[in-house]
Order: structure tokens, then C-alpha cells, then sequence
């Protein structure tokens, strides 16, 4: 039997919820990560750390991160969880704030999925509303032709939410997750 663990940040339930799949799916148990900063990760064949996207940065990924050593990297898979599609330049911008910052050659090849999230304007407050705030005007200054369209889209889920978060998003995930713990 292979040992696994999903470490999770959630804010608004929707990074809990496909913890909570892949852990059902893999069985294991799904943590989230203020309760599992005394493990030791080098137990699992497979360790899995999600959290949601905020600004195109892994929340709390650099406090995961200090959890991490080559050997465990080995056996890493990461998620974030947001409202934007999974086009090249989201990839590579989330990728870039996350695992690129502790790997930035990519030696470990860690997989990193994003998956469709869940968002409502009304929950937001604070802080976050106003990096909303900012996020749509950035938006709004995209040029390319793709950019614009992207940034068409993004605007509506901002002002009118949306809600992605459907349990087939993981299936691939999963089976990735058991490739890894073979290794
Ligand atoms: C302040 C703020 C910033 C966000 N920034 C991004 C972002 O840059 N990219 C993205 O895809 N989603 C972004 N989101 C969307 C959330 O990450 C998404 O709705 C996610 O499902 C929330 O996860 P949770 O329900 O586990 O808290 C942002 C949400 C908030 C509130």
C-alpha cells in the first residue's frame, strides 16, 4: 500500500473540497497545512500540496516549501485552485510565483495542476477586495488580441462570480499522483 498525503490552504471552502477527493480517491487524509507543519514528509510515496490562487501565487506555497527537501520534491504534486483558465501564460505566471522560486530549472520536474475554482463577488472583503479591484483594472489593459478576450472573460467571473469546481477536475490529478508514488 502506498502512503500518501494532500496538505491543503483553503479560504472559501472550494481548495478544501478537492482535497478532500483526491484524499477519498487515494485514501488518505487530507490536512490542512497549519496542521501538518510537524510532519515528516519523507513517510509519503507521494506528497500532494494544494492551496487556492490569489494574485497568480500559490497561497502559503513558500511556508509549504520550507517543509521540502530534493527527496521529497521527488514525490511532489502541486495545485492551485482559481477562476482563471489554464492558458500558457496563467501556467507559467503561477508556476513562476510557486515552484519556480525554489526550483527554477525545473531539475525535480514537480507536476503543478491548476483547477477550476469557485468565486463570489459578495464573500470578498478587505485586502483581497481591493487586489480585486486592482487585478480588474490590470486586466482590462491587456493588448494582444488573446490577452483581450481572456481578460473579457476574467472581468465577467470578477463582477458576476462563477463557480468551476466539478469532481472530474481531478481524475488526471490522481492518476499522476499514483505514477508518482511507483517511483
Ligand atoms: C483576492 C483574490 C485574488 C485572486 N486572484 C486570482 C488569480 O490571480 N488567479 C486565479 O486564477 N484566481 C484568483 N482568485 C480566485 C480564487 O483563487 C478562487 O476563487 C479559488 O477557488 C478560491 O479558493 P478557496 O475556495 O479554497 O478559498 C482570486 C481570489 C481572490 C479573493
Amino acid at each position: 500500500m502506498k502512503k500518501y498525503i494532500v496538505i491543503y490552504t483553503s479560504k472559501r471552502g472550494s481548495t478544501k473540497q478537492y482535497a478532500e477527493w483526491i484524499a477519498e480517491d487515494l485514501g488518505c487524509e487530507a490536512l490542512p497545512l497549519s496542521n501538518a507543519l510537524r510532519l515528516d514528509l519523507h513517510e509519503y510515496d507521494c506528497v500532494i500540496y494544494g492551496s487556492w490562487i490569489r494574485g497568480s501565487g500559490i497561497v502559503d506555497f513558500d511556508k509549504f516549501a520550507k517543509m521540502l527537501d530534493a527527496d521529497i520534491m521527488d514525490h511532489l504534486l502541486v495545485f492551485g485552485v482559481g477562476f482563471a483558465d489554464e492558458t500558457a501564460d496563467n501556467y507559467a505566471q503561477v508556476w513562476g510565483y510557486s515552484l519556480g522560486k525554489i526550483d527554477p530549472k525545473n531539475e525535480h520536474r514537480v507536476l503543478m495542476y491548476i483547477l477550476g475554482g469557485r468565486y463570489d463577488p459578495a464573500a470578498v472583503t478587505g485586502l483581497d477586495k481591493f487586489l480585486m479591484k486592482t487585478m480588474r483594472a490590470v486586466l482590462l489593459s491587456g493588448s494582444t488580441k488573446d490577452a483581450k478576450s481572456q481578460a473579457n472573460m476574467m472581468k465577467d467571473r470578477i463582477d458576476n462570480g462563477c463557480d468551476m469546481v466539478k469532481r472530474e477536475n481531478i481524475t488526471s490529478l490522481v492518476k499522476d499522483a499514483r505514477k508518482i508514488a511507483e517511483r
